[in-house]
């Protein structure tokens, strides 16, 4: 088989056999397909598509080029969400904790950030002491003590998307269904849930901007995990504004521990419970309630077990950045717009998140966004504060919100439904 022939039969539109699916995603893991030659095969499928067999080839193949996770020793269904990630969205750390206080396990292997969109692990490490690099034995033991474990995927984990999504990450070929599916859903099935609930955000924070989009997306995710045996759903949900309030690493895991206590914004309680009724309800188990295991602290027992299991102190002071900037009302009237995408991007530029896969994040960067879309604001009413470790950071960030904060007299809001 030769590289240039799978190139070109992509390029000319025709249909990837099996044969030539598994030899060129075997051959691109072990290096005998150049970068530039994946580099030209990504971008033919990112224009002229995969169809759903395809799909399941490449999805398979990719599986294929590394380990297989099982979680048969545990005596209980596991259940795993994965979002397709936005801003604000730490719905990851309430829900692993719920989920397994309601008699699931949860072994959620999760991401760092890239771009405006933050990632579950550097949330994570913002707790001092935290560990999000396991082994497989180790992984095995959190979640069998504590029922849940999120920690970051090991190297034998589907090697070929690890390089692939780098590849893509840097040649403008991220943004194809048939790639981003079979990326999300190899890793997912190589780890072994038994159950999964896919969360595809919707909006401008998002990676899919319109309902369509994000329907397509959910639609080739979910056929992908059935062909595979594995229970899969998935929620179309809003990614227009940002998930509850606060925006940030640290900021977001005090925000999820005020959730765990029973409190927490509204938005970020009604996905979490949402979601956990979803992954149990997958995974077979009809038991407690969610909303239940908020309020009677059996989920915040989950979550101190979890945390210290993994080296965190679930009790130590968060890192606080050195310098806040208030982002005021312009005018008083109702707040119809609170852009998801400025906000992220916004945050990103404080030092919340990274420009390059090898950058440090800032733990105690982001944003505090003190009033929702829908709310009646004043004129000089504090809409924002801003945190970052260097205020030379604000300069840019603020350009990043020009626009997307939209005040009016009468206005009302044009927002998606939270869940779609
Ligand atoms: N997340 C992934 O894991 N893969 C993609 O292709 C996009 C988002």
């Amino acid at each position: 088989m030769d590289a240039i022939d799978v190139i070109r039969a992509k390029r000319d539109g025709l249909e990837l056999t099996p044969a030539q699916i598994d030899w060129a995603i075997d051959a691109y893991t072990r290096g005998a397909i150049a970068e530039e030659q994946m580099s030209a095969l990504a971008m033919a499928i990112l224009l002229n598509g995969m169809n759903r067999a395809e799909v399941a080839r490449w999805t398979d193949a990719m599986i294929r080029s590394g380990e297989r996770m099982g979680w048969s020793a545990l005596d209980r269904p596991t259940a795993d969400k994965h979002s397709t990630g936005g801003v604000g969205d730490k719905i990851t750390l309430p829900l692993a904790p719920l989920v397994a206080a309601c008699g699931a396990a949860v072994p959620q292997l999760s991401g760092r950030g890239l771009g405006h969109t933050g990632g579950t692990l550097d949330k994570l490490e913002s707790i001092p002491g935290w560990r999000a690099a396991l082994s497989n034995a180790e992984m095995l033991d959190v979640l069998a003590s504590t029922g849940a474990v999120i920690c970051a995927a090991g190297s034998g984990l589907a090697p070929a998307d690890r390089k692939l999504y780098a590849l893509r990450d840097v040649t403008g070929t991220v943004e194809s269904i048939p790639l981003i599916a079979s990326s999300i859903m190899s890793k997912k099935i190589a780890e072994g849930t038994g159950a999964l609930v896919l969360d595809v955000k919707v909006g401008s924070g998002a990676f899919m901007k319109t309902v369509g989009n994000a329907r397509e997306l959910a639609e080739t995710m979910v056929g992908i995990g059935r062909d595979n045996g594995l229970n899969t759903v998935a929620l179309l949900t809003a990614m227009d504004r940002p998930l509850g309030n606060a925006v940030g690493n640290a900021l977001e895991v005090t925000e999820s521990v005020e959730v765990l206590a029973g409190g927490g914004p509204a938005d970020i309680v009604e996905l979490t419970v949402a979601l956990a009724r979803e992954m149990l309800d997958a995974a077979g188990i009809a038991g407690k309630d969610p909303a239940e295991a908020l309020r009677d602290g059996s989920a915040m027992d989950v979550w101190r077990r979890m945390i210290s299991a993994q080296g965190g102190d679930p009790d130590a002071e968060l890192p606080v950045a050195a310098e806040t900037h208030t982002v005021t009302a312009p005018a008083g009237g109702v707040l119809t717009s609170l852009d998801a995408f400025g906000v992220g991007v916004a945050a990103w530029r404080l030092g919340a998140g990274r420009a390059r896969k090898e950058d440090p994040v800032s733990a105690g960067a982001g944003i505090m966004c003190h009033a929702k879309p829908g709310d009646r604001v004043t004129a000089g009413q504090p809409l924002l504060t801003l945190h970052a470790d260097d205020a030379a950071r604000f300069e840019r960030a603020l350009e990043a919100l020009d626009g997307a904060i939209g005040v009016e007299e009468d206005g009302r809001p044009d927002l998606l439904p939270l869940v779609i």
